[in-house]
């Protein structure tokens, strides 16, 4: 039964995708530049709480030297350990050993070399580094009943321009996550509204990130092992919605330099170009290898992270072991668009991605990002076989934009997801072997924030459309949908689960340019979603 319905599902899909429609693109080249993700060095990966002032000026120095200033890394962020305890009056005092001169000169050193200064603290009482790597000084550092006074110390008097707010104190006393930072950011907000935040919080936090952060960890902290790399990028691979509007899902710091193999550094790099993460070097800058370095300084693959745009590229496809992601650059629906083919198996995976689901037509020049070539090509499918864990990385430049005609439901922004897993019902992104792109989005419904929205449907003509939606039976179940504002209800779906992946048709009236399209009810439980589909009415 199941299979039967997958072929079916798939077999569908397949056929809608290459029979997207060929639009015309407004060149409009309206769009605003958002502020891209941060690019920088962290002392964590390398040196945990062992820091001083001579270790970061040196680092500092080096990124200089080292052409890597000049590549766009531009901030030197501090972690954990440069804390002494607090003075009677309760201000924080730094290490006497790690800073003999406290903490302003080195920001100073930092802001002389024309780079930004990060520094780091807790949401709660203590330091995730006072738990982990026995540093004493770190019980009571935490920001918590201190706001206001270590706000204005590190941000007013010594001068740092980011702050990377961890959670193990705020953890251990069981505080609201939202409460807490939007405390902390209102804080920041009285001395200098322009101070970048990033929630440590190891799991995507809650769409409330986006007042308060420009970015935020979405998984534990990485390592320099393959599958920790592995790990975050499955962690990272259906958030593509939340990056938006400079905010973005940070991937943690940068295991480059420290001992994986060439393939693995590619596609360590390269994903989290492609995915829009923070790029924050985490090597000793001393004893990094040629390799590494050069691959930092790849200015095509760093275009793809630093793109006016600041999107996450999202899976369109994947099949077997491999995924295939793809994101706008440079101009909204223009011919540009960047691809990565990803094979995290450990075995070959072979690839053919009909370029119609990538939305390009006509000839495209298909540019290598690592070999730094450029094919032209006019084939409807584009072929490639990878060796197990690696990744290639592309710029497509097409002679023609196509219309999508399929929408997954695992590209949709869901305002109620978080990853925190403090309950058992909540909405979320789920695999699901039968649908299309093995995923779902499940537990949308009852209530009117809990939905799934697509905002950039883009029609090129307006009018009637026949929507389709694929959905997963269940009892009790009912479904709105809304377009641009106007609802539809629908309450007698199909409840028998045994028959797969069902659809509903209903005739919708689209506009040109981008349609909002929403999928919830406020009542109860919706079915749980697989996709849709658009075809235009004669
Ligand atoms: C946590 C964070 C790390 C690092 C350490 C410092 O583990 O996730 O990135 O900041 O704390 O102690």
């Amino acid at each position: 039964m199941k299979n039967r319905f997958h072929l079916l599902a798939t077999a569908v899909v397949s056929l809608l995708c290459v029979s997207c429609a060929e639009t015309q693109v407004s060149q409009s080249g309206s769009e605003k530049a958002v502020n891209p993700p941060i690019m920088g060095w962290s002392s964590w990966n390398a040196f945990r709480v062992d820091i001083s002032e001579d270790i970061i000026k040196n680092q500092a120095d080096l990124m200089v030297k080292k052409g890597l200033k000049d590549a766009g890394y531009h901030y030197i962020n501090i972690d954990d350990g440069f804390f002494g305890e607090r003075d009677g009056n309760g201000k924080m005092q730094t290490n006497k050993n790690r800073f003999p001169n406290g903490m302003k000169p080195v920001a100073d050193h930092i802001h002389s070399l024309g780079m930004k200064a990060g520094i780091y603290t807790d949401a709660g009482n203590n330091t995730c580094g006072s738990i982990w790597d026995n540093d004493h000084a770190g019980v009571g550092a935490g920001i918590y009943g201190h706001e206001q006074q270590d706000a204005q110390l590190y941000f007013g008097d010594w001068g740092f321009d980011f702050i990377k707010i961890d959670y193990c104190g705020g953890d251990v006393l069981g505080l609201n996550e939202q409460e807490r930072y939007t405390s902390i950011r209102n804080s920041i907000d009285k001395v200098n509204k322009d101070v970048s935040v990033n929630i440590c919080r190891w799991a995507f936090p809650g769409t409330w990130a986006e007042d308060i952060a420009t970015s935020w960890r979405i998984s534990a902290d990485i390592t320099p092992k393959w599958a920790s790399i592995k790990r975050i990028i499955n962690k990272n691979l259906y958030l593509s919605a939340y990056a938006r509007n400079g905010h973005y899902n940070d991937m943690d710091i940068l295991e480059i330099g420290r001992g994986l193999k060439p393939e693995e550094e590619e596609v360590h790099f390269g994903m989290w170009c492609i995915m829009s993460s923070p790029l924050l070097i985490g090597c000793d800058l001393t004893t990094i290898p040629d390799k590494s370095l050069e691959l930092l300084k790849n200015k095509e693959l760093i275009a793809i992270n630093q793109d006016s745009l600041g999107l996450q590229a999202y899976v369109v496809q994947h099949e077997k072991n491999g995924y295939v992601l793809v994101k706008d650059i440079e101009q909204k629906r223009g011919k540009a668009r960047a691809m990565a083919l990803y094979n995290p198996s450990d075995s070959i995976c072979s690839f053919s991605v009909p370029t119609a689901c990538l939305e390009l037509g006509g000839t495209i020049k298909v540019r290598d990002l690592i070999k730094h070539k450029t094919i032209d090509t006019n084939k409807e499918y584009l072929e490639y076989e990878l060796p197990p864990h690696s990744a290639k990385f592309f710029r497509l430049e097409a002679e023609k934009r196509l219309e999508s005609s399929l929408y997954e439901a695992e590209w949709a922004y869901l305002p109620c997801y978080d990853d925190l897993g403090t309950r058992s019902k909540s909405v979320r992104y789920a695999p699901c072997e039968k649908a299309s792109g093995k995923m779902i989005v499940s537990f949308i419904g009852g209530s009117s924030e809990n939905y799934a929205e697509w905002d950039n449907v883009y029609r090129k003509k307006r009018g009637a459309y026949e929507m389709k939606i694929f959905y997963l039976p269940e009892k009790n179940r009912k479904l709105e949908v809304n377009i641009n504002g106007k609802s539809y209800f629908f309450k007698n779906l199909e409840t028998d689960g045994s028959k797969g992946i069902m659809t509903i048709t209903l005739s919708v009236q689209l506009n040109r340019g981008e349609n909002t399209i929403r999928i919830g009810s406020p009542y109860c439980w919706t079915p749980d979603i697989d996709c849709f589909t658009l075809k235009k009415k004669r």
